[in-house]
């Protein structure tokens, strides 16, 4: 099964760009940029990274991209995390950044952005990785400052596709934000919105209702709400899950305990995903290996959820089908050969 999942071509559809620093990397670019960093080896980091909610996470994922200052750092930050993907042969990603993280530091959106989509480009041409970028709003900051994150990107539109919203979830309800994703939409990018990760299924309302999200970062708290979760199917919303992430924030107790087969079960669209692997304990392949050995999934449920990350990813119906029949070739091989996996 783990050789089943590892060589399983998939998409990765909820991953943010500062949450893949690994603290290697944020050594290396810490030193060149000579920034103080209060850590003085990976094991000291690793002991640090203890959380027991999305804010204890949060305090430290700011302070470790301040080390992220040049295009180069945002071009390295990237590339490693594509490099990892090639590995795993995630062939299709989705990637957040956090401009404000950044801009609020007096680096520049075009610094930010030039570096991510650099290597973006050579991650297509040599490693054959597809990407998409998703320009994330911090929902603790204000609306107006959004407006002006939204403002900084217009110059760069051609290369960003949807706009996401992120950070603190409870006290800053979607419909904080609703004025900026009518501007967004209208400027052509597609909204997308965590909900429901720590906040009630009512952010998971107003993200659909008020935000008109097309798709839903984690959704857990859906699960509180029957009428929502016909809602959810009726309109073929598919929710972007990660498991080690919700262990590592306290959002689920235990892998034994997660809702995924639940879900799919209720017939909701789910996929897996790391969301910060550098903070979380495991990439991708980790997360679809723990679910599947905490839930007994067979291999169909890990195809239908990797079928799930091309069919609800943002890419074009064209290049959707070339995925799908990637993957599907590799499924109907698997079970020919019958390879003891
Ligand atoms: N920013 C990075 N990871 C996040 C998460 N899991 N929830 C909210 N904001 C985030
Ligand atoms: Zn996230």
């Amino acid at each position: 099964m783990q050789a089943f999942i590892e060589n399983l071509p998939k998409a990765e559809l909820h991953l943010h760009i500062e949450g893949s620093l690994e603290p290697s990397l944020m050594f290396k670019i810490a030193r060149r940029n000579n920034i103080n960093i209060p850590y003085k080896s990976v094991e000291e980091v690793e002991k640090a990274y203890q959380f027991n909610c999305l804010q204890d996470f949060l305090d430290i994922y700011y302070q470790s991209a301040h080390v992220l200052v040049t295009q180069q750092d945002f071009y390295e930050l990237t590339y490693h995390y594509l490099q990892n993907c090639a590995i795993q042969n995630v062939r299709h990603a989705e990637i957040m950044f956090d401009p404000q993280t950044h801009t609020n530091r007096g680096v520049s959106f075009e610094t930010v952005i030039t570096g991510i989509s650099k290597a973006c480009k050579d991650a297509q041409e040599k490693l054959n990785i597809s990407t998409i970028l998703i320009m994330s709003f911090l929902r603790h900051l204000s609306e107006e400052e959004a407006f002006k994150t939204l403002n900084d990107s217009l110059p760069y539109k051609a290369k960003i596709t949807a706009v996401g919203l992120d950070s603190s979830e409870i006290g800053n309800p979607p419909s904080k934000f609703k004025n900026v994703y009518a501007a967004c939409v209208e400027e052509g990018y597609i909204p997308m919105a965590h909900a429901g990760e720590e906040g009630s299924s009512e952010y998971v309302w107003e993200a659909i209702d008020v935000l008109g999200i097309k798709r839903i970062d984690h959704g857990n708290n859906a699960l509180q709400d029957k009428n929502l979760i016909k809602e959810i199917i009726n309109r073929d919303l598919a929710l972007t899950v990660c498991p080690l992430s919700n262990i590592a924030l306290n959002v689920v107790d235990d892998l034994k305990n997660h809702p995924l087969k639940k879900m799919m079960e209720l017939g909701l669209k789910v996929t897996i995903n790391s969301d910060d692997p550098a903070y979380f304990g495991g990439n991708i392949n980790k997360n679809y290996i723990e679910i599947q050995k905490a839930l007994q999934l067979t291999k169909e449920d890990i195809y239908q959820l990797a079928k799930n990350s091309f069919q609800y990813s943002l890419l074009d119906n064209a290049k959707k089908q070339y995925f799908l029949n990637e993957l599907e070739k590799y499924y109907t091989q698997t079970k020919e050969k019958q390879l003891e996996f």
